[in-house]
């Protein structure tokens, strides 16, 4: 797969949100939305309107990651906000199958995320419908965590996995990617990167994720 840098704009000035993103259009490939609803996890972001204002700004792929109790009730509105894909935590599914067929019929890629404790096991069944897969590297909820390395054996099992499975399933790592654990992330199998603090907490975030951009190559073929 080619390997994709999807800078999170959690931790970026959300008063200049665009102006924020066209920092690192340049070299993102994907812009990762952070959507948390103070339920599932202990913190609350923004949602579809958010997403809707900051559409005409950049024609880069919207990656939402929905870190909500009803990922479901989401996936109309983010469609029309012009969202490319949604990755839902599995933890908040009660019918996964219902879920992707949901995000099918509304024209959106699907990614399924787990949180460190779940096991990958809980992914597997639905890898054949999946365009991403994430195994969170941190608790959802805040930026700036350490990221768990013990979180980067499920991420070369979720690697195998998905070369087994003969699909161009992406590979995504979120939460503490640094330029320390980005290439162990990258040895796992990892393909697709979210970066927050570690651009937008810098002094020059468009330098930053120029350097990442030049850390992560090209991967593979395009997939
Ligand atoms: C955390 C979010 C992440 C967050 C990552 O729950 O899912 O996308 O922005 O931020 P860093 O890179 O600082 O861990
Ligand atoms: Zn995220």
């Amino acid at each position: 797969m080619i390997r994709r840098l999807a800078p999170s704009v959690l931790n970026a000035d959300l008063a200049q949100l665009a102006d924020q993103v066209r920092l690192v259009e340049e070299t993102a490939d994907w812009i990762h939305l952070d959507i948390m609803d103070g339920h599932f996890v202990p913190n609350l972001t923004f949602g579809p309107p958010v997403v809707a204002a900051l559409r005409p700004h950049t024609d880069r792929y919207f990656d939402c990651h929905l870190m909500v109790s009803d990922p479901e009730a989401l996936l109309p509105d983010l469609a029309d906000a012009g969202a490319g894909g949604v990755t839902m935590h599995v933890e908040a599914l009660d019918d996964p199958d219902r879920a992707l067929r949901a995000a099918a019929g509304h024209g959106l890629d699907a990614g399924l995320a787990c949180k460190p404790g779940t096991p990958l096991e809980a992914l597997l069944p639905w890898l054949d419908r999946l365009d991403l897969v994430l195994p969170m590297t941190v608790e959802p909820g805040f930026g700036g965590q350490a990221f768990d390395e013990r979180v980067l054996p499920k991420i070369a099992a979720a690697h195998r996995a998905i070369a087994a499975a003969g699909r161009p399933v992406a590979l995504q790592v979120d939460g503490g990617v640094n330029a320390a654990t980005a290439p162990r992330c990258l040895e796992a199998g990892a393909d697709v990167f979210v970066v927050g603090t570690a651009i937008f907490g810098a002094d020059d975030p468009a330098a930053a994720a120029k350097a990442f951009r030049e850390l992560l190559g090209q991967g593979g073929e395009v997939g």
